[in-house]
């Protein structure tokens, strides 16, 4: 510890901390509270005292055994958490003892203390609480790097977003508002569509009533969508492909339905369509940091002039992770679900 920086004698930072840390796969009942060490920044690396911490379908996969792990992931579940700074590891330059930040994590953010590569905290947004910010780095990191990065929306283009009411989808609605981009969503129910238009959508789709490549043909005037951000996979593929506009970009960021879909190359061709995805957890600092970089000078100001807000739908204590998870398997929210780690 000897070359940390802290905001208290380092005997105030405890050596062991309260997290939730699975014993194995299973139901949301694995997530157990225990007493883990606290963690101890590496190089280039912070220590949070963690407020809140936000929940991500990516974190149901995990405790279901079902999600690769990166190497050097630690077992307690979390991809991203809002708190104080409160040490510094070696090489840290921009980020000061004190610092309210919001950061992107390899994992570990349900926890009283995490570690963050300085590269990916951003600050909390004025006036925002950390129940809220806390929220905000998984969905804007991937919508930005997907939608904005390997898409290539840019104003005025149409784009298509499966699960318009996920913290994904309402990230992805605020963007496109944001950056004056024409999103149409679907979702699962008329409520949920009704929800997803409050938030921004300038169309919503019930995919359980209509056929939604039929609808998005028809919304775009026959002309189609140039991004589709598709988070279902399987036998979407083929649908979503048929609502591309020449050049339009197929953009995988999960496959609900299966990793397997069948393709018309012809039409591929004929459109001269680009199919693509990526996973952000696997992607390093390096990369993580530049997308940060890029939120904060073009998102992160929008925050503070009130043109974004943060959409949390529901906080509950860390104690209660099994019920957040039990609430997000439900499918009932709207936006984001977060641990409150500290009142
Ligand atoms: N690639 C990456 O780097 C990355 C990063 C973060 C998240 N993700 C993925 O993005 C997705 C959203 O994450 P999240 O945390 O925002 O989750 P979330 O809030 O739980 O949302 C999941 C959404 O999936 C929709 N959905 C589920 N099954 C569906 C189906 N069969 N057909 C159509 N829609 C379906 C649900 O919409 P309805 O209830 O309306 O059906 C729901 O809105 C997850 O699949 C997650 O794994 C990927």
């Amino acid at each position: 510890m000897a070359s940390l920086a802290t905001s208290q004698p380092a005997d105030r930072i405890p050596a062991v901390m309260r997290a939730i840390d699975p014993p194995g796969p299973g139901g949301p009942e694995v997530l157990e509270l225990h007493e883990r060490p606290v963690p101890t920044p590496g190089p280039g690396e912070v220590l949070i005292s963690v407020h809140a911490a936000g929940v991500n379908r990516p974190d149901i996969l995990q405790r279901l055994g079902l999600y690769p792990m990166p190497p050097g992931a630690p077992s307690i579940p979390g991809l991203e958490v809002a708190g104080e700074v409160v040490a510094l590891g070696e090489g840290v330059t921009r980020l000061r003892v004190g610092d309210p930040v919001t950061a992107l994590v390899l994992g570990g953010g349900y926890a009283e203390y995490a570690v963050a590569p300085e590269g990916t905290c951003l600050p909390v947004p004025p006036g925002m609480r950390f129940a809220e910010a806390a929220g905000l780095p998984e969905t804007y990191f991937t919508v930005w790097a997907n939608l904005f990065g390997l898409g290539q929306a840019k104003a005025g283009d149409w784009v298509l977003v499966h699960g318009g009411t996920s913290g994904i989808g309402t990230t992805a609605i605020d963007l496109a508002r944001l950056f004056d981009l024409r999103i149409i969503v679907t979702c699962g129910s008329e409520a949920k569509c009704a929800a997803a238009r409050t938030v921004g959508a300038t169309h919503a789709i019930d995919y359980n009533a209509r056929d939604f490549a039929a609808e998005v043909r028809e919304l775009t005037g026959g002309r189609g969508v140039d991004v589709v951000l598709d988070m279902v996979g399987g036998d979407y593929v083929p649908r979503n492909l048929v609502c591309l506009a020449e050049g339009g970009r197929h953009v995988s960021i999960a496959f609900q339905r299966g990793a397997r879909a069948e393709v018309d190359i012809g039409l591929v061709m004929r459109r001269r369509l680009v199919l693509t995805g990526s996973m952000l957890r696997p992607r390093d600092v390096a990369f993580k940091a530049k997308v940060a970089q890029e939120l904060l000078e073009k998102v992160w100001p929008a925050f503070a002039d009130g043109r974004l807000k943060a959409r949390l739908d529901k906080t509950f204590p860390l104690a209660e992770a099994a019920a957040a998870h039990r609430y997000m398997e439900s499918g009932r929210h709207v936006g984001k679900i977060v641990l409150v780690v500290r009142d």
